[in-house]
């Protein structure tokens, strides 16, 4: 019998560790959580050990602080890295978490040569941009959550406004995970309708700025530190897809070579994962106004490539 599926997270602060919650509630795989701060991740995984007698779940946790027991993952979600603080820009953080994400990837590489690595530390675009290069794995096996974030915020206040379920609303967002990614109301619907039909013009306005800023509103309200509830799940859901071979469609950020006109850049676009990581990138028409909001999006974390000189 094929044993449990093998998930590592690096980087066990909050949004690492709850990852570890997820993936255990959901018994989706054996969590190894590995941090540099000593005893972190060996308590975290602990405490969390100590939950499954209540919870019912049967999933192995190891906590580290290095790369041995990592071995063999199947899916890897790097989160290692310093948040965002009230008044940083998530571009500020680029030097640091750089260098982070480099040396963590290198680990991995060696470690778990065949796994599929979801990027979660910020800048996201360009830290999924710095995990490909230095993997050198191939293109469908690094991917970037951003996206299923971002329209899952969207789609709260969308069924906020429409006092419907958060089931019944899908939500599209495209571009890189910054004030210039791309909300697309066209592309988003109500139990089918798009919103469009269903939300005045200025309603659907604001919820697409409120989108588009919703990381920073919860810095704003935390003041030491950023999301992590959904940011967490967003990279469960895409660990998910994989692992079990759903093959769902979600925006993730991945490496475009000529798609939606954009080169050898990650910028998000909806996908289909499934076990072989990014199994599919799917095109869909733009309007002109749109496409240049992409096109924009994109250039933002092209500069931030540029500046890392990768
Ligand atoms: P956090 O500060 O709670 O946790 C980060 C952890 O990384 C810390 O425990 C730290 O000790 C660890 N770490 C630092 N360097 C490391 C290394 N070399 N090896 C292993 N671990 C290392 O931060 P949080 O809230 O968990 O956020 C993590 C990252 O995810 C940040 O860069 C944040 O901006 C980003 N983020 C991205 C989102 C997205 O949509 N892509 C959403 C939310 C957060
Ligand atoms: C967010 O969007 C900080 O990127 C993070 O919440």
């Amino acid at each position: 019998m094929a044993g449990r599926n093998k998930i590592t997270v690096v980087g066990a602060g909050n949004v690492g560790a709850t990852a570890a919650h997820w993936i255990a509630s959901k018994e989706l795989a054996d969590v190894v959580l590995v941090d540099i701060v000593e005893g972190v991740p060996q308590g975290k995984s602990l405490d969390l050990a100590q939950s499954a007698p209540i919870d019912g779940f049967d999933v192995k946790l190891v906590g580290s602080n290095g790369y041995e027991e990592t071995a063999e993952s199947d899916v890897v979600i790097i989160t290692a890295g310093i948040p965002r603080k009230p008044g940083m820009s998530r571009d500020d953080l680029l030097k640091t978490n750089s260098d982070i994400v480099g040396s963590v990837t290198d680990q991995i590489a060696k470690h778990s040569p065949d796994a599929v690595l979801i990027i979660v530390s910020n800048p996201l675009d360009a830290m999924a941009q710095v995990a490909f290069k230095r993997s050198g794995f191939p293109k469908n096996r690094v991917i970037g959550m951003a996206g299923v974030l971002d329209s899952a915020r969207m789609r709260c206040f969308l069924a906020e406004a429409l006092d419907v379920s958060v089931e019944n609303v899908t939500a599209f967002v495209l571009g890189g995970h910054g004030d210039t990614m791309v909300p697309l109301p066209r592309y988003s619907t109500c139990a089918g309708i798009p919103v469009t039909e269903l939300l005045p013009a200025e309603q659907i306005d604001a919820i697409v700025d409120r989108t588009a800023n919703g990381g920073a509103e919860i810095v704003g309200l935390l003041k030491t530190g950023s999301a992590f509830y959904a940011p967490s799940l967003g990279a469960v859901e895409m660990a998910e897809s994989i692992l079990k071979d759903k093959k769902k469609i979600l925006p993730c950020a991945v490496y475009l070579e000529g798609e939606y006109g954009i080169n050898n850049l990650f910028v998000g676009v909806p996908c289909k994962l499934g076990k072989n990581g990014v199994e599919q990138i799917i095109e869909i028409s733009l309007t002109s106004d749109e496409r240049a909001a992409l096109q924009k999006s994109a250039g933002a974390v092209q500069e931030l490539v540029n500046v890392m000189g990768i």
